[in-house]
């Protein structure tokens, strides 16, 4: 199939670019390069050893999208173009809803013109919110997260619900880690990271002193909490199986990708030194404000449906993440 990518050479797009090209698929990528590296193209092309085009442009610019589509043919769109950090959102309320909101609506006006049927979009767990108890599972009800990012998530599903001419896959993801076995491609954003996986990373390689465990006391086995960290390839791999299931069956369909097993935050940075052999600096902090105690997954929807499961475990997670780090120098911006 044609396939068009929405931020493609971001951290979760690039891998399943890699995927779909291997999986036989012609690829187009967009992004607007606010968060990625313009070497991502090349690199993926390296591992793939083939060529796919991607166009520079912003998803709110709806005149430069509508000239893409006029001049490709795609059959579906996988929509990873997003902001995505949860303190920025609170900062700039407005520039997330701009882009997050924006954006996807633009993508799917021009996807309605050009009689695009498929839509795979990028969503997050964190519509899962406080009042459920885990395993979350996609027929619980969702609340509005309290966050302007989590809140753009929650909206663009209920969007993909509304419309009928646009059959999507909304996918909840929950922590994606990992990188591609190269060593090529992995998780490279611009400034300063946020997410538990790479400040560990950066806690071993000094790029910081040390990492601050947000809170020792919650109600879990070792007291930190508790995520369903999911290897990035798996994640991507997700995407293939949905796409082959959104073909044959309209609607909208909701899928969670996750391991369906939790593990502490003190297990992960365990698991991290015995798999690397290197020491993580930590200290115990106070708790984050707004994190969930634990989060895991209900995946047997994807199992059942998508005949999808994650295969890669807490150990390649861990080896992917450092083996990325030592060769992300050698790949320039
Ligand atoms: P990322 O920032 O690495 O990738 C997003 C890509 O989209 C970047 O390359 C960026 O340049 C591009 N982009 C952003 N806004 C754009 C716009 N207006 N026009 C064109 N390109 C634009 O993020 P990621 O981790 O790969 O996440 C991909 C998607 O998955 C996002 O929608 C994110 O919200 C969602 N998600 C991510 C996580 C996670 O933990 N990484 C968890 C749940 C959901
Ligand atoms: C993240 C995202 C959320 C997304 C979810 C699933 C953020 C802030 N949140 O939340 O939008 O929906 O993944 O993909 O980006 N931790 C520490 N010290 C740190 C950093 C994190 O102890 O310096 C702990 C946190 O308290 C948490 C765990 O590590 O318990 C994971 O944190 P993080 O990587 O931010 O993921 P989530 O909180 O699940």
């Amino acid at each position: 199939m044609e396939i068009l990518i929405t931020g493609g050479c971001g951290y979760i797009g690039s891998h399943a670019v890699v995927e779909f090209i291997n999986d036989g698929h012609k690829v187009t990528v967009i992004d607007n390069f606010c968060n990625c590296s313009r070497s991502v193209q090349k690199r993926i092309q390296k591992i793939t050893k083939r060529y796919f085009k991607v166009y520079e442009c912003d998803l709110r610019d709806i005149y430069v999208l509508d000239n893409i589509f006029s001049c490709e043919k795609f059959d579906a769109v996988i929509h990873f173009a997003g902001l995505k950090s949860i303190s920025e959102s609170y900062d700039d309320p407005l520039g997330y809803y701009d882009n997050n909101i924006l954006g996807t609506l633009n993508l799917l006006k021009i996807m309605k013109k050009y009689r695009v049927k498929n839509f795979i979009f990028s969503s997050s767990a964190s519509v899962y919110g406080f009042n459920l108890n885990p395993p979350f599972k996609e027929s619980m009800q969702v609340t509005i997260p309290v966050h302007p990012y989590g809140k753009t998530k929650f909206m663009i599903e209920q969007i993909s619900f509304d419309i009928k001419d646009i059959n999507s896959c909304i996918l909840r993801y929950f922590n994606p880690v990992g990188a591609h076995q190269s060593g090529i491609i992995g998780e490279n954003p611009k400034g300063v990271p946020n997410n538990l996986m790479p400040i560990i990373v950066s806690a071993s390689s000094g790029r910081i002193k040390e990492l601050t465990v947000f809170g020792n006391d919650y109600d879990t086995p070792d007291g930190t909490c508790i995520r369903d960290y999911i290897h990035v390839v798996d994640l991507a791999k997700g995407h293939l199986k949905a796409l082959d299931y959104l073909v044959f069956n309209e609607g909208c369909h909701v899928f969670n990708l996750g391991t369906g097993k939790g593990t502490s935050v003190l297990e992960l940075i365990k698991t991290f030194e015995k798999v690397n052999n290197l020491k993580v600096r930590y200290k115990i902090g106070k708790r984050r404000e707004g994190d969930l105690p634990v989060c895991f997954a209900s995946c047997e929807k994807a199992n059942k449906i998508l005949g999808w499961k994650a295969d890669l475990g807490l150990s390649d997670m861990c080896s992917s993440s450092w083996n990325w780090e030592v060769n992300m120098k050698n790949f320039e911006g």
